[in-house]
């Protein structure tokens, strides 16, 4: 393999997200209430290994050890996300002390090792008893959101670097609502999951709202985590340019637009209003959803193929064999390219910086061997390949502010629950011992370096990356 030497910015955000449902653990400790997640974990069937989130890696116990662990690594920044029935049990009224307690202390305990804190208000394990009034397919979860956001904004608004308000609201409404395999496992009407969609953005608009007016540390920046299909086109013809760029209308424009523009994108609509099956929307929704924010976070896996198909979207996707590259654990095709695409895009037709908020690769062999270490050489090469197309990115202009790797350590992955591994560190589910991995090490090499060396740019551009 030809190398070559990738620099990154200086200033560039180096860090390694989690979340709270898939690390914490003490899943009802401290007044912490039911999340549907919890729920979820005890329908027969739902979890591919029986387990659930009550212990998870124990990180609520293990707080101060797992901070050593991010300072060894030497992380610049942490992005993790807080467990809204920590704060409010049951969605609603005053903040419980002990769970505001907990983020304190990690925040403290981040910017006592010189870590940004980044926080992310929702990923995917809202309250249990929201869900049952409705969940994100009625409207009030929007003022409950804005009232939780609000608290956050009041109690970490001083420290927090970088906000989030949700999580790959994609995966909530495709998982959760549309596929069931997700919480909260509903099979809904396309309409219902258009109106989830809805909420979604508009619990986002009232989420931004409420950390502008408590927020109160100068620089912080406001935004949301997205998981865009980094869409290739199969062939470099019109027709699949073509394809390409509707994918983009229907699956990217369709989350950005309302929140840039205020609107969504009209044929998509007009399409879903012709099925009777768009989103009611009601006077003042989208002037809410449409509130200023100073970044996109991006989540990207994997890369997404599209060809031209029937109409009324006029594309679909296709698998991306042509690479032979081995597929990760979950079954994901390995193409780095589309990173670069995909940032090329964001930056092109949204013009806000952006953060890569999740990267990384499950490898479910991984296992701490008799020298007492886990070599993981598949993890070092999908984050190389990774590392190196965001790296050219980066020198081709686009405005890219930091990268995550997901994820600090193993944890419950979602519907796989501890059978995918995805950590730079090994996490023993039986002792909870921490490992870090050859990768973890790579990686606090990477970050020491502002830089490494990679694969050598092999010069794999779609011309659908420079529109
Ligand atoms: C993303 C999720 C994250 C993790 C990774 C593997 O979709 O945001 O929680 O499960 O996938």
């Amino acid at each position: 393999m030809q190398t070559q030497r990738y620099k990154f910015p200086q200033g560039f955000l180096w860090g390694a997200a989690t979340a709270s449902f898939q690390i914490e653990g003490a899943g009802a400790e401290d007044g912490k209430g039911r999340s549907v997640w919890d729920w979820f974990c005890e329908q027969p069937g739902a979890i591919k290994d029986g387990s659930d989130g009550r212990v998870a890696c124990d990180h609520y116990h293990r707080l101060d050890a797992d901070l050593d662990l991010m300072a060894n690594l030497g992380l610049k920044t942490y992005r993790f996300s807080i467990a809204w029935p920590r704060i409010q049990a049951d969605g609603t009224g005053p903040a419980n002390p002990k769970g505001l307690a907990f983020y304190d202390r990690l925040v403290d305990g981040l910017l006592k090792r010189g870590i940004v804190p980044n926080a992310t208000l929702n990923h995917w394990d809202h309250p249990m008893a929201l869900e049952e009034a409705g969940g994100w397919r009625g409207r009030d979860i929007v003022k409950r959101f804005e009232d939780y956001a609000g608290i956050m904004g009041k109690a970490l608004g001083d420290r927090v670097g970088v906000w989030a308000t949700h999580n790959e609201p994609s995966v909530i409404s495709g998982l959760g609502h549309q596929l069931g395999i997700h919480a909260p496992g509903r099979k809904d009407s396309e309409q219902v999951v258009h109106q989830v969609i809805h909420h979604l953005l508009m619990a986002h608009g009232a989420g931004i709202r409420a950390l502008r007016s408590s927020v109160t540390k100068k620089d912080a920046q406001l935004g949301i985590v997205l998981c865009p299909p980094p869409i290739i086109p199969y062939q470099e013809t019109e027709a699949h340019f073509a394809a390409a760029e509707k994918a983009w209308r229907w699956e990217n424009d369709w989350w950005v637009e309302p929140m840039l523009k205020g609107s969504y994108p009209a044929e998509v609509l007009a399409a879903h209003a012709a099925a009777g099956s768009a989103p009611v929307i009601e006077p003042g929704d989208l002037a809410l959803i449409q509130q200023p924010i100073d970044y996109l976070g991006v989540n990207m896996y994997f890369p997404r193929m599209t060809e031209p198909g029937p109409a009324p979207r006029g594309f679909h996707f296709r698998k991306f064999s042509e690479e032979n590259e081995p597929l990760t654990s979950m079954g994901w095709e390995v193409y780095a390219p589309a990173l670069r695409c995909l940032l090329h895009n964001f930056h092109r037709r949204y013009k806000l910086p952006l953060y890569i908020t999740e990267n990384g690769c499950s490898v479910a062999e991984d296992h701490v061997g008799a020298d007492g270490a886990c070599h993981d050489p598949r993890r070092i090469d999908y984050l190389g390949k990774h590392l190196a197309a965001a790296a050219q990115a980066l020198a081709e202009g686009v405005d890219l502010r930091g990268y995550y790797q997901w994820s600090l350590m193993d944890n419950f992955e979602w519907s796989f629950g501890y059978t995918q591994r995805f950590g730079i560190t090994h996490v023993d589910y039986k002792t909870l011992a921490r490992t870090p991995k050859d990768s973890f090490k790579w990686y606090a090499q990477v970050i020491r370096e502002n830089g490494f060396d990679g694969p050598a740019d092999e010069g794999k551009r779609s011309k659908f990356e420079k529109g």
